[in-house]
């Protein structure tokens, strides 16, 4: 079956994640052709009810450098008929009156879903508050391929926030699609990874080791995946939020512990404060976090293609 929403990461597998790589390499030849003209004529709508700098640019990017347009509203809460009453379904069943594809991202786990139902067009959740951001983790899987040249075998340590952020979550269930050696969870007592999430990674054969160890997890892995502290989504206990900041740190140290052909990754935006990657090791050559973000316009790319030219083909 074609995709036609895109709302968790559980909806791909081998097959459709190789053939969305494999897309997204031919994405930047034609970009570097300048050749990648695509998607004239199609119209791409952004409902983005939080705040973005990365996925709304980035796919915005997308679509522009493709040829198509886009219309947008950065918040939509305050800036669309939201503010007036309307409901979630009625925007996005509006909204597709207009477009050929709807991005949008919403504060509550499960809206995206909720969206798509009475979406008219194909809707892409791009974050729905502590839920999911499947199209991160896409970029984020496509950025390990290209680092380490393999997914299966390694072994990730994924640090921060495991409960409330969204990408290390799609992350998870996607590393669930490969063999993977081992994978580390390291989060402060009260982000700890939720249970459901590790009983997926167990149905799945992937081992996992809860650890406060940054140390000996980060030089045991080829991907450190380093995360921010949700501080919005912690409600009235900012204080405990702010208690956790800070806690693994990843520094010169950590680096030196690394392996040298490891990567050092992070969705992005990191807390300049909260200091989860400090920069003294950006120009670390395994710091790979720019490289990431640059990936996600070629991934994205060849997702807008994938959804409006190759599936509506099919259909
Ligand atoms: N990684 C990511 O979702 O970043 P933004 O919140 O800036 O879109």
């Amino acid at each position: 079956m074609p995709l036609r929403h895109v709302i968790t990461a559980q909806q791909f597998n081998r097959t459709n994640l190789r053939e969305l790589f494999r897309e997204a390499d031919f994405m930047e030849k034609l970009c570097r052709d300048g050749n990648c003209d695509l998607l004239h004529g199609k119209l791409m709508g952004s409902v983005f009810y939080e705040p973005s700098t990365r996925t709304r640019f980035c796919f915005e990017a997308a679509m522009l450098r493709m040829g198509g347009s886009v219309i947008t509203t950065e918040n939509a809460a305050q800036f669309s008929s939201a503010a007036k009453g309307e409901s979630l379904e009625d925007t996005v069943r509006t909204v597709g009156q207009f477009v050929d594809v709807t991005i949008f991202r919403h504060v509550e786990a499960g809206a995206a879903l909720k969206a798509s139902k009475k979406s008219p067009v194909p809707l892409i959740n791009a974050g729905d508050g502590p839920g999911q951001h499947p199209t991160q983790a896409l970029l984020d899987l496509y950025t390990i391929q290209r680092e380490i040249g393999h997914i299966d075998g390694i072994t990730v340590s994924l640090v921060g926030d495991l409960l409330y952020g969204r990408a290390v979550h799609s992350l998870a269930y996607l590393l669930g699609k490969y063999k993977i050696e081992r994978v580390y969870l390291v989060a402060p007592t009260v982000v700890r990874m939720k249970p459901d999430l590790k009983a997926y990674l167990k149905r799945h054969n992937v081992p996992y080791t809860e650890t406060q160890n940054l140390m000996k997890a980060a030089s045991a892995s080829d991907i450190i995946y380093s995360t921010r502290i949700q501080r919005e989504r912690f409600g009235e206990n900012t204080d405990l939020a702010d208690q956790t900041m800070g806690q693994f740190k990843i520094n010169n140290a950590v680096m030196d512990v690394m392996k040298p052909e490891a990567r050092l990754m992070h969705p992005f935006p990191r807390n300049e404060e909260g200091g989860e990657i400090d920069t003294e090791v950006d120009d670390d050559p395994r710091a790979a976090y720019f490289r990431q973000i640059r990936n996600g316009l070629y991934v994205r790319m060849a997702l807008l293609k994938m959804l409006l030219i190759r599936n509506s083909n099919r259909r």
